[in-house]
């Protein structure tokens, strides 16, 4: 079997780091898209900042051939300004996905990096889609600007990418190309620590005492190389919880919901 082609966003630090990783030991090559170099030995790196979109059309601009994944795994913590928050968690990985969509080869796929921060996305689902209803990053920072929302932007970043996740796959799918998510608790990364400045460090840590510990990045790696494979071929427009089974012990009333 040839080599697959995989842009792994992200790939410098935590998470997308580890997924580079496996892609490289299965003999992919790796496009690295990332602000920093990666320490992992990508096939290419290219220097790509998702909050500017000219940045971004400037690596799609140099990426060539077709690809078999993309794995959206950048992101920013809600310590950063909300602006910036919602432009690298979802426009700019929008406009990113977007500008790609047609050079992933039919039966490849896309996989988001959401959270389980995003799970509350059905008690805002209206105002969701009208964000996502915006065609372009700027447009998107203006129905920001116009619809202030409640709480910390990065759970409201993880849950547009959640239903984006679920609106888009079945749209790509026409094309051959399936989208999913991935919503991981907390993992072992270098942003934990502004997690939990913005979440509160004792809702993680209480996390962490019910399962025993946080995550590794290995542990979320595992299903984003599995969604963006062969062996997910029928799974599409799904958001998969990551968590260690806090979601599941959560909604059956095991524990209470923490207030992240
Ligand atoms: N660590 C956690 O507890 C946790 C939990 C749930 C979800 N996530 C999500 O997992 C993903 C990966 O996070 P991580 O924990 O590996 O963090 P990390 O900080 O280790 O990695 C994030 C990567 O994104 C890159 N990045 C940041 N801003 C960028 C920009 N403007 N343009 C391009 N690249 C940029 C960074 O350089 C870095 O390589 C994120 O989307 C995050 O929201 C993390």
């Amino acid at each position: 079997m040839s080599p697959r082609r995989i842009v792994v966003t992200g790939a410098a630090s935590g998470i997308g780091a580890e997924v580079a990783r496996r892609f490289l030991d299965a003999g992919d090559e790796v496009v690295s898209l990332d602000v920093k170099d990666p320490e992992v030995p990508v096939t290419r790196h290219l220097h790509c900042d998702l909050s500017d979109v000219a940045s971004i059309d400037q690596a799609v601009a140099a990426l060539d051939g077709g690809f078999d994944a993309l794995c959206n795994v950048a992101g920013v913590p809600g310590t950063a300004p909300a602006e910036l928050v919602l432009t690298v968690n979802l426009l700019g990985l929008r406009h990113l996905t977007e500008s790609l969509v047609e050079r992933i080869n039919p039966g490849g796929a896309v996989v988001n990096v959401a959270s389980i921060a995003g799970y509350n996305w059905p008690a805002r689902l209206e105002q969701l889609r009208a964000l996502l209803a915006t065609d372009t990053v700027d447009e998107g920072l203006a129905w920001f600007a116009a619809n202030p929302q409640d709480g910390n932007a990065y759970n409201f970043s993880k849950e547009a990418l959640i239903v984006y996740t679920m609106l888009m796959g079945p749209v790509f799918f026409e094309n051959g190309v399936r989208m999913n998510a991935v919503c991981p608790g907390p993992v072992e990364t270098p942003i934990l620590g502004d997690f939990e400045e913005s979440m509160g460090k004792e809702n993680l840590d209480a996390l962490a005492a019910f399962l025993g510990r946080h995550a590794t990045p290995a542990d979320v790696a595992g299903p984003v190389t599995f969604l963006a494979g062969p062996g997910s071929a029928w799974v599409n427009g799904h958001a998969l919880v990551v968590d260690g089974g806090v979601s599941g012990a959560v909604l059956t009333g095991m524990i209470p919901a923490p207030e992240i």
